[in-house]
């Protein structure tokens, strides 16, 4: 399998950049490519919810006014353990109770050189959601929301680096709408009242580095993933788990001993500390799920429209009358969309004039 076929389960890309575009022998083979595609969509759409519920809980976890605030590195380690146990399940169903056990062994403990090669990301990830905390916890919403949006560009700029994927300018300038686009639907948000010991230069730095981590660890993740070796998305996460559960647990001992060691590790954890820790986990696999059926740069967009259906949410549940901002931006955000997605039908309508594709239905596939 060429590295674009993930990417666009119909458009093969020659070296010399032109389009290749294979006529289907089987049916069987469309029929899978169109399920591929309703899976991406399906994925797209579950992201967007499950974003749009997060982002709003995340923040509300670290801001609201309780008498025990948890320790978040304690939330990033349950997360990485939730993570696993769902993953183990889930490779679980796909085998039998023998073949579970066999396939643990020979996938994990046979195959280190293989294991290690996702320590790398797993190792990002945990410093990236211990930052993002950081970040949640210094910076008012609006802002943490729009700086995180720079993983926009360094996902795209990864893509380019590792993927050798190319990007034109008119997606370019799409990536930089779809910012601007979100960064104005934050400024809707009301500016929420400063607590004593937030610094928004600790959290702007937080933000930034977690944007630049998140771009490379995705990428990267994305590029063992729709590699050669054929493990499945469920065990690649149980690998994961091996570098991020301990990891993430000798973290809460770097960073909060003495917390943990005169209260507990479960200090301040209430039930929505507990949901937005379990919803946590949940996007983390969403996201991996949508790594592989679609792509870091579609998730990028899947997320920002969660920011303005979280947006409208929150203005029917706290009486939020739209600005003229808002709207613009909103509309920002889809007319980027259009922008990106139009340089595929461009490219298939090209490949059609050549005579390479059999049919729009058949080639459009995005
Ligand atoms: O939005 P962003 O790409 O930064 O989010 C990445 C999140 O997804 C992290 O919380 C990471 O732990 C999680 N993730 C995961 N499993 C993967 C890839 C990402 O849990 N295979």
């Amino acid at each position: 399998m060429g590295k674009n076929d993930d990417h666009h389960p119909l458009l093969h890309t020659t070296p010399e950049g032109a389009v290749k575009i294979p006529v289907p022998s089987v049916s069987v083979g469309r029929e899978s490519g169109q399920a591929r595609s309703g899976m991406k969509t399906a994925i797209l759409i579950w992201l967007t919810l499950q974003n749009s519920i997060h982002t709003l809980l995340i923040r509300y976890s670290r801001a609201r006014e309780v008498d025990a605030m948890f320790v978040s590195t304690v939330a990033v380690w349950l997360t990485e353990v939730i993570k696993c146990i769902i993953c183990l399940f889930l490779v679980a169903q796909e085998e039998t109770p023998r073949r579970f056990v066999h396939a643990l062994k020979t996938q994990i403990l046979q195959q280190p050189y293989d294991t290690m090669k996702v320590c790398i990301p797993a190792m990002i990830y945990i410093v990236q959601n211990n930052l993002f905390y950081v970040a949640a916890s210094h910076l008012d919403a609006a802002t943490f929301m729009i700086t995180s949006q720079l993983k926009i560009f360094t996902a795209a700029i990864f893509t380019v680096i590792i993927l050798r994927r190319s990007l034109n300018r008119t997606q370019w300038f799409a990536l930089a709408v779809l910012f601007a686009g979100v960064s104005l639907v934050q400024l809707q948000g009301t500016k929420s009242k400063e607590i004593a010991g937030e610094s928004p230069f600790i959290g702007f730095v937080a933000v930034v580095v977690a944007c630049c981590l998140s771009g490379f660890a995705g990428i990267y993740f994305e590029k063992i993933l729709k590699g050669s070796a054929p493990v499945s998305l469920w065990m690649r996460n149980v690998q994961m788990a091996v570098f991020a559960i301990p990891s993430s647990f000798i973290a809460i001992y770097m960073q909060d001993a003495k917390t943990v060691n005169e209260y507990g590790l479960l200090y301040g954890f209430d039930s929505i500390v507990w949901l937005t820790v379990l919803w946590y986990g949940i996007g983390g696999l969403s996201v991996a799920v949508c790594i592989k059926y679609a792509d870091n740069i579609a998730k990028n967009f899947a997320t920002s429209v969660a920011i303005v259906l979280s947006t409208i949410g929150s203005m029917f549940l706290f009486d939020f009358i739209p600005s003229l901002t808002f709207l613009l931006g909103a509309a920002l955000v889809i007319f980027s969309i259009f922008l990106y997605s139009s340089h595929q039908s461009m490219v298939a309508a090209l490949g059609r004039l050549r005579g390479e594709i059999p049919s729009t239905k058949e080639a459009f596939c995005l």
